[in-house]
């Protein structure tokens, strides 16, 4: 079951909300129209477009939790701090809460893999900091095997895990690899999922609630009604007609 139930966005705090509208977060359609959004799988994704504001949202969610990103040594946590961030206005509901969880930005991995690399260094701290990551520094691998390794041993905790777009770095068969992993927590009851991300393959979890961000908003669709697994699937049956499409001479331009 999952541990956070629902987000809700207090306007009332939004202040002068005409103004606010234009500037980011609320000039993005999905933020703009959020009023309450309800988690009822223990995997959720987020998926739509890029630039549709599912980084914003879940970035938010992380702060108003008060998680650390993974991804560098800066705690995103305090780039915004005025009262109506984003996070602020957010209101978290929680049965039961848990105060375990991070927010893990696959973009900003390396920084990660170089902050441990770093306190490895430090004489107070030494090979320790990798005592986590099997005990080598997380250069010490391909990108996606870090990021699978940092998977494998950090979820040890029952928490909220906030994923940014994780399949970035693999390859179809690690993402399934990913996908037992989630599936071993969340089945024994020890992690709540909330995925950000464009993979058909992962977005395909069984039982998880995908929530569509576009124009309109924020709302559930089916996984086989998402462009991901629509396009792919259709790709992969007609590749021949979409390269006709893709590589033709521009009609307009004869
Ligand atoms: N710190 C920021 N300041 C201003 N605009 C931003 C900032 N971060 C993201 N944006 C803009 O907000 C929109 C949504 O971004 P984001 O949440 O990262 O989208 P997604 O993760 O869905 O691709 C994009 O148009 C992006 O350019
Ligand atoms: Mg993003």
């Amino acid at each position: 079951m999952p541990f956070l139930r629902r987000i809700e966005l207090d306007r009332t705090r939004l202040g002068d909300g005409e103004a606010r509208v234009r500037d980011y977060p609320f000039d993005i359609p999905a933020i703009r129209r959020l009023d309450r959004l309800a988690f009822d799988a223990d995997v959720t994704f987020f998926v739509g477009a890029n630039g549709s504001g599912k980084s914003t949202l879940l970035e938010a969610i992380g702060v108003s939790c008060g998680f650390s990103i993974v991804g560098g040594r800066d705690l995103v946590i305090a780039k915004e701090k005025d009262d109506t961030s984003l996070a602020d206005l957010l209101r978290l509901s929680w049965t039961p809460k848990v105060s375990g969880g991070f927010f893990f930005r696959a973009e900003t991995f390396d920084t990660f893999a170089d902050y441990i690399d770093e306190l490895a260094k430090d004489p107070f701290v030494g090979t320790s900091a990798y005592a986590p990551y099997e005990g080598r520094s997380l250069h010490e691998r391909s990108h996606g095997q870090g990021f699978l390794t940092f998977f494998r041993n950090r979820l040890g905790r029952k928490g909220l895990y906030l994923l940014d777009e994780p399949e970035s770095a693999l390859s179809p068969q690690n993402q399934l690899a990913l996908m037992r992993i989630l599936w071993e927590q969340a089945s024994a009851g020890q992690a709540q999922f909330i995925v950000a991300t464009h993979s058909p393959i992962l977005m395909a979890y069984p039982n998880a609630r995908i929530l569509q961000f576009d124009e309109e908003g924020i709302a559930p669709v089916a996984y086989e009604d998402t462009e991901h697994y629509r396009l792919t699937k259709d790709f992969l049956n007609n590749r021949e007609r979409y390269f006709r499409m893709l590589f033709s001479e521009d009609e307009e331009a004869d």
